[in-house]
């Protein structure tokens, strides 16, 4: 069946390897609040829990990137101070930020990562495999946010479209440079 195209193999290892480290940097900044001028343990160990699990991704597309020989985006130490910004600020509003922000990029990823799949040839079925369990590990935490109190009614709309919006950006300009 059909091969993956090389640059399009290129464009997803790059911005996957942004996202996945880019998640890792909004936990940290929620992280932060919630151990000192929010504290919530409950919360705080939810959100560990989902952490490791972005760690586990990122670990497998920073061998990719090194064995692939791929340029990682250059904007990685911007994506950094956002990822930790974001993290921080939605964790300082309150338990419902908190978790609407992951709801929001999780949104956002998870058809991301359903996109990526329409784009992979029978050439790359290891990296497939990875990104379809990644997918599910990532809708699932869509879920656990909405059941532990997301919301994303009223003012809260607002919020959920720009951290959308923002990662559709961040997305976009990650595979490019
Ligand atoms: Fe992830
Ligand atoms: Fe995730």
């Amino acid at each position: 069946m059909k091969k993956t195209n090389q640059k399009t193999l290129e464009e997803i290892i790059r911005v996957d390897h942004a996202g996945e480290r880019g998640a890792i940097k909004i936990y940290e900044g929620q992280l932060l609040a919630l151990k000192t001028i929010k504290q919530d343990n409950n919360l705080k160990d939810k959100i560990e829990e989902m952490k490791e699990q972005e760690k586990e991704h990122l670990e497998y597309f920073e061998k990719e990137i090194q064995k692939r020989k791929i340029k990682p985006t250059y904007l990685l130490p911007l994506w950094d101070l956002m990822g930790v910004s974001l993290g921080f600020g939605t964790a300082l509003l309150g338990k419902r930020a908190t978790l609407l922000c992951t709801a929001s990029v999780e949104e956002v990823i998870g058809e991301h990562y359903k996109n990526q799949l329409k784009k992979l040839g029978n050439d790359e079925k290891d990296l497939k495999k990875k990104i379809e369990k990644f997918k599910e590990d990532e809708v699932s935490h869509k879920n656990i946010a909405y059941e532990f109190g997301a919301t994303n009614k009223g003012l809260y709309s607002i919020m959920d479209k720009i951290i959308q919006t923002g990662s559709r950006i961040a997305i976009t300009i990650s595979e490019k440079i």
